[in-house]
């Protein structure tokens, strides 16, 4: 194993919300880590825990115990930025002014990231639509502008949650396509929620399974598929058999969570 430490480590974080006088325990006891440029999935039934372990790595909630690290190489650089199934955008704003948000707050001088938001924008295939706004966006496209948006923050780590989980399964074909590309363009580490364990194989260098609630680590896999992935991954032998024994895993996981719906919450 490799000494040097890890850009993303997790060590025994728990998170216990209350509510209506009532603990939940999201996330009990987990550790994990994703190492420099790695392409981290997260898979798990809903409920699992897999939202709050993204929002704790972005530094809300504080988790109730444990830590959490982000090794940061640039000084200025934010730690994390998210990518959301909804892409909240500023329907007032221009897709260039969306995409340059974050940095106005940061303070970034105008020249500086209106270079930014072009070569976002390039990077993600819209430079043609700088100036129009959401609304004349498809979801696709919607989508686009919203990882556009946290790549121009250049941050250490990318925390996407089920980002293309709203999209047509054409659209959300070509956007895995093109975050592979964008991924390896970039070189950023990773850490994706999905609820997809297709989606996770195409993307991930390890798939991390969570429990059904209170979320806890299940297993970790390798993703052992080689790269530059494509759609034809499908097809191979390794893929169909790694895909059969994390969900042979994963449908307990899931079955659990609709059965024991209640699992982890107490009076
Ligand atoms: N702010 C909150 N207050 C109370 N309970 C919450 C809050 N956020 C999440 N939870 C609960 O924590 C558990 C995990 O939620 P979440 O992280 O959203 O799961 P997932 O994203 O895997 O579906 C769920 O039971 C959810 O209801
Ligand atoms: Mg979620």
């Amino acid at each position: 194993m490799p000494t040097r430490a890890p850009k993303v480590l997790v060590n025994e974080v728990s998170v216990t919300f209350e509510s209506h006088g009532r603990s939940v325990v999201a996330l009990d006891r987990i550790s994990l880590h994703a190492h420099a440029g790695e392409f981290l999935c997260v898979v798990g039934p809903s409920g699992s825990g897999k939202s709050t372990l993204l929002r704790v790595l972005a530094g809300l909630p504080r988790q109730s115990a444990g830590d959490v690290r982000i090794e940061a190489d640039r000084p200025g650089a934010p730690l994390t930025a998210m990518v959301f199934q909804e892409h909240a955008l500023l329907p007032w704003r221009t897709v260039r002014d969306n995409v340059t948000f974050g940095l106005e707050n940061r303070g970034v001088g105008r020249a500086e990231r209106e270079a930014r938001a072009r070569e976002m924008l390039a990077m993600v295939g819209l430079t043609r639509f700088a100036q129009h706004y959401p609304h004349q966006l498809s979801g696709g496209m919607k989508q686009r502008v919203g990882i556009a948006r946290a790549l121009a923050n250049d941050p250490e780590v990318l925390l996407m949650d089920e980002p293309l989980a709203a999209l047509d399964a054409q659209t959300r074909t070509i956007m895995q396509e093109e975050l592979l590309r964008i991924w390896a363009t970039l070189g950023k580490t990773v850490v994706y929620v999905t609820h997809s364990l297709e989606e996770a194989l195409l993307l991930g260098d390890r798939i991390v399974l969570l429990t059904a609630r209170p979320g806890r680590v299940s297993q970790v896999y390798a993703v052992d598929l080689g790269r530059p992935r494509g759609l034809e991954v499908r097809g191979s032998p390794a893929y169909g058999a790694l895909l059969e024994k994390i969900w042979s895993q994963l449908r307990e996981e899931v079955v659990r969570a609709m059965t024991e719906d209640r699992g982890g919450e107490h009076a």
